[in-house]
Formats: C-alpha cells, sequence, structure tokens
C-alpha cells in the first residue's frame, strides 16, 4: 500500500479498528469526565496512558514527528485549552472555571489507529463559548451524515461549512487543519477539508475509513504555532473548538468507530442508520 493510494477496509479490518476506536472512546470518557477546576492537563495524560495500558494499546501521537525530523510529539494527548486549536502540549496548567478544553487523541490496537477529539466545558462557561462547542459538535455529526450519502469528500466539507454558516452565531472555519483517511498509519489520504464544495474532490468508496473533524473559533479562522513547534492557537486570540471522529464507511452504512454506540443515535437523528457491522 503505498502512502498516497487510500486503503480500503475490509468488514475484518473494519472491526479491528473498531477495538482502537474503543480504547480512544473510553479514554476521552475517563478524562471528559475527570474535567473539572483545578485539574492539571497533565494529570489527563497520565489517565489517558493508563487506559492504553488497559487495552493493549499503543499511543498514535507520542513521539510523532520524529520520521519526519520534526520535534517528536511529547504526550498521548493533545489538550487544546480556550484560544488553542489544537495540539496543545499537557503540562502543569490547571483548568479554571469558564474555560473551554479540547482533548484529542488517539490509540493503536493490533497496528490499528482510532482518532477522536472532543471539546469540554469547565463549570460554566460564558454563553458564546457553549454555543461554540455545541455548534462545532453538531457540526461533526452534520459532516458524519453527509459521508454517509456521499459521493465525495467535498460534500462532507460542505456539510460541515454549511452548519457553520447556518449557526446562531458567526463562527471562524479553520482551514488549516483537516480530517483525514485513516487506519494502519493515523493520517492516510484523502485530506478531509471542513470546507468544500457539493460533488468535488476525492471520490468516496465503501471501505474507506475517515477522521472527521470540524475546528471553529468564535473569531479569526487564522491561526498560528507557538515556539513550542507543537501548539496551535487563533491569530486573534479567540476561542476555538475541535470535535473529531474516527467513521468507516461499511458496505450497509457508517459506523462510528470511537462512539461508544457507534454513531447510532446522532445518526439516526440525521436520519442514517449505522452499519450492521455495529450491531
Ligand atoms: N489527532 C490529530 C489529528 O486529528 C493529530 C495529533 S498530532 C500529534 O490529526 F502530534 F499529536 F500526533
Ligand atoms: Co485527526
Amino acid at each position: 500500500m503505498s502512502a498516497r493510494s487510500i486503503e480500503i477496509k475490509s468488514n475484518e479490518q473494519i472491526r479491528l479498528m473498531r477495538r482502537a476506536g474503543l480504547a480512544v472512546a473510553e479514554a476521552l470518557n475517563v478524562m471528559g469526565s475527570a474535567v473539572r477546576p483545578g485539574i492539571s492537563t497533565a494529570e489527563l495524560d497520565v489517565m489517558a496512558r493508563s487506559v492504553l495500558a488497559d487495552h493493549n494499546a499503543t499511543s498514535s501521537f507520542l513521539n510523532y514527528g520524529a520520521e519526519w525530523g520534526y520535534p517528536p510529539y511529547p504526550a498521548t494527548v493533545c489538550i487544546s485549552v480556550n484560544e488553542a486549536v489544537v495540539h496543545g502540549i499537557p503540562d502543569s496548567r490547571r483548568l479554571a472555571a469558564g474555560d473551554i478544553v479540547s482533548i484529542d487523541f488517539g490509540a493503536i490496537v493490533a497496528g490499528w489507529h482510532g482518532d477522536a477529539a472532543r471539546t469540554f466545558c469547565v463549570g460554566e462557561v460564558r454563553a458564546a463559548a457553549a454555543s461554540l462547542v455545541e455548534q462545532t459538535r453538531q457540526a461533526m455529526w452534520a459532516g458524519i451524515a453527509a459521508a454517509a450519502r456521499a459521493a465525495r469528500v467535498g460534500d462532507i466539507g460542505h456539510a460541515i461549512e454549511q452548519h457553520a454558516k447556518r449557526a446562531p452565531r458567526r463562527f471562524g472555519v479553520v482551514r488549516e487543519y483537516t480530517g483525514h483517511g485513516i487506519g494502519t498509519s493515523m493520517h492516510q489520504p484523502p485530506d478531509v477539508p471542513n470546507h468544500g464544495r457539493p460533488r468535488r474532490g476525492a471520490r468516496l468508496s465503501k471501505g474507506m475509513c475517515l477522521a472527521i473533524e470540524p475546528i471553529f473559533t468564535l473569531g479569526s479562522p487564522m491561526a498560528v504555532t507557538l515556539d513550542d513547534d507543537w501548539t496551535v492557537v487563533t491569530q486573534d486570540g479567540s476561542w476555538a473548538a475541535h470535535w473529531e471522529n474516527t467513521v468507516a464507511l461499511a458496505e450497509d452504512g457508517p459506523w462510528v468507530l470511537t462512539e461508544p454506540d457507534g454513531g447510532r443515535a446522532e445518526l439516526a437523528a440525521r436520519g442514517v442508520q449505522v452499519s450492521r457491522l455495529a450491531d
């Protein structure tokens, strides 16, 4: 399999990816339950490492980048607070009431990757921040529902972008980071942008697995990387939210591998039935 061609998975391989997806879902659930004022982001990373051990899993993120001569990513989780967009490095920073925190996690089980992110509110947050978090979450589901019906990658990005446009507030849609194919490596073709035109872009086919991951901001969509070489923040300091799931496009429908229920409830609400593989 060359790095540039799309990896098509058999049902058996999708079932293996589900194991990685469940490890990711559990770690995000454990970390999300621990989010409260006073906890440090490094403590969340420790929790994620113990979930990896429970699942005989390894981290998709730890040391990521080293292969390309980039400073290796030093943790198992990306934790991005408030104006941080993605790739925040866990450290001694303590979360405070009113913060929003994006937690992004990837795991490898038996050679197959899962990748997902959630944005959590720490205690009560201001209304604009709460809306940003909820609308980004809904945009992810709109993108996943679109992927179930879509012919091409542009249909997914279009659905996500339309969701942002119809939202009660005007959000920035970050373009510098995209979703991606995923399988025996974390980042595979095709790129899955969070904007696009219907019926444009790479053709979707059964057996593809995609990470669908909108990132919205309360202001400008422009992002810059800090001197730590990883943390990406908004250029204007506005807050950002990030939601991501790994989705298998099985023969008879989608299966959201990084959700405990396989995406059944959220997709049913959007008129989409999940694959029988999820039964
Ligand atoms: N999970 C991120 C993504 O969705 C990538 C994490 S970057 C890493 O693409 F360095 F931490 F691996
Ligand atoms: Co991803």
